[in-house]
């Protein structure tokens, strides 16, 4: 049997051995994607392609912790309704053998065509770094072709998560880095037939004066044009926290400018954070078949201690955020759930004008929409749990919650200088996506809340009247 074989039957045998067990966990997502088993983190190789969306993610099936990472696939035909596919990659190769990483996806010559990092780790335990390929005619099954990059001068091993894109007739790739001085950076290759790639230096850096100092590592880095822009999303480490900016372990946001490909010479401004919330990470986006930028995110987050994850003892954690919609407004990225989500929608439970206060009882897995002229001192209390405030005065908008380990209070911030107005809760098991303001601002969040609890409590400190709209939502939309 191949190496490849066997490490599939391998992960086979875990879903098989586990899948009972994760089927019990009060807090298993129903409409996120989460793993079958094991653990889950970044979305891969995000495309439509022959009208299929699929979405494949760095898995972990044997353990809840990292590790020789597989691709696992997930694929849909309507945003709404997904299938777990076969694996669609396992690390088997010298190349790969301690984890085929995260990378991107795109169609060349009617194949699906994925490049990864090979991850490999020597008899020292010294990290080597391989941007590779394989090949599909069916988006399900791959032939992997090795290595196509190997590790330019200039950059430590910490070299990885390429994607894609075509510009005109020619493929470029940016890759997340660390050069060899130890300053986060994304790395541009160019190539004419996606096989032969050109180093083409630096796109951003760490060290650039729009930031200072943003990290000594960037992550998942993602290039597209929006709107007549182009933006840059990436994940920086080492950034330290700043008031109410940077309190994840790691961040996440994205940079707006204009890239000469010529000089490949990317001009862009500040660094923005793409989500409030205390799970959101390594995002990645595509453009469908609509001509729309789609994100899915990882709904979690690098975290030391994967045990503390109260879903660890029924053998999975972590999940993907539902797709999002990014347009480009006024200079900011504006994110909004896709319409075909509101096909989740069973029942609509309250549909109310209600004034200063309001207490519901809402299904655990749940639509609700907020709206009102001007939410002064709004407050709204998610199942005993979550706490949600405005301060009109400070014009912050905070998020409470009980941390996982010992149930400490920690929280979460954003400015809303225009004034709150508008919240649309995605609410499962385990998570809630708060979109702000028609997508303003969003906060991603695990919720581990009693799972018998059903109280939605709201209030405001003036007398304008706030709409409340809420549905149930389906509870069968993936399917393993
Ligand atoms: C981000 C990340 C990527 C890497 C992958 C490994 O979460 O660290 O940089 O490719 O996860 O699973």
């Amino acid at each position: 049997m191949s190496n490849d074989q066997s490490l599939r039957e391998q992960a086979y045998q875990a879903i098989e051995k586990y899948e009972g067990v994760v089927r019990q966990d009060p807090y298993r997502q129903c409409f996120h994607l989460s793993p079958p088993v094991g653990l889950l983190n970044d979305p891969n190789g995000w495309i439509q392609w022959k009208g299929i969306y699929h979405l494949y993610f760095q898995w972990m099936p044997f353990h809840t912790g990292h590790g020789a990472k597989f691709w696992g696939h997930y694929s849909s035909r309507d945003l709404v309704n997904w299938t777990l596919e076969p694996i669609a990659l396992t690390p088997s190769e010298w190349y790969d053998k301690n984890g085929c990483y995260s990378g991107s996806a795109i169609t060349d010559q009617g194949k699906l065509k994925v490049f990864y990092t090979g991850n490999v780790k020597d008899e020292n335990g010294n990290r080597e770094t391989y941007q590779c390929s394989a090949e599909s005619d069916n988006g399900v099954d791959f032939v992997k072709n090795g290595v196509e990059i190997y590790l330019p001068k200039g950059y430590t091993a910490h070299f990885r998560d390429p994607k894609v894109w075509k510009h005109e007739d020619h493929w470029y790739m940016v890759v997340g880095a660390q050069s060899a001085d130890h300053y986060g950076c994304v790395v541009l290759f160019e190539s004419a037939d996606t096989k032969e790639w050109v180093f083409r230096g630096n796109l951003s850096h760490s060290t650039r004066e729009e930031f200072g100092y943003l990290g000594y590592m960037w992550e998942c880095p993602d290039f597209f044009s929006l709107d007549g822009e182009e933006v840059l999303i990436f994940s920086p480490q080492g950034v330290e926290a700043d008031g109410i900016d940077y309190n994840n372990l790691y961040q996440t946001g994205y940079v707006i400018g204009e890239l000469d490909y010529r000089q490949a010479e990317y001009k862009h401004g500040r660094f923005v954070e793409l989500d409030r919330g205390f799970e959101f990470y390594a995002p990645q986006t595509t453009c469908d078949d609509r001509g729309r930028r789609l994100l899915v995110g990882w709904l979690g987050g690098p975290d030391h201690n994967e045990k503390s994850q109260p879903t660890h003892d029924y053998h999975w954690i972590h999940s993907m955020t539902i797709p999002r919609e990014l347009r480009l407004e006024k200079g900011k990225l504006i994110q909004k759930p896709v319409e075909e989500l509101s096909e989740l929608r069973v029942k609509q439970w309250y549909d109310e004008q209600i004034v200063k206060s309001g207490v519901y009882e809402i299904e655990r897995v749940s639509e609700v929409h907020i709206e009102g002229e001007s939410l002064e001192g709004f407050e709204l209390t998610l199942f005993s749990y979550m706490q949600l405030i405005y301060d009109q005065d400070t014009e912050l908008l905070t998020l409470k919650r009980p941390d996982f380990a010992g149930g400490n209070l920690e929280s979460r911030s954003c400015r809303l200088p225009q004034g709150l107005k508008q919240l649309q809760l995605f609410i499962d098991r385990s998570s809630v996506e708060i979109f702000i303001n028609g997508g303003e601002e969003v906060f991603t969040s695990r919720m581990f809340a009693d799972p018998e609890e059903q109280r939605l409590e709201l209030k405001t400190s003036n007398s304008t009247s706030m709409n409340v709209q809420a549905w149930s939502l389906r509870e069968d939309a993936i399917h393993i």
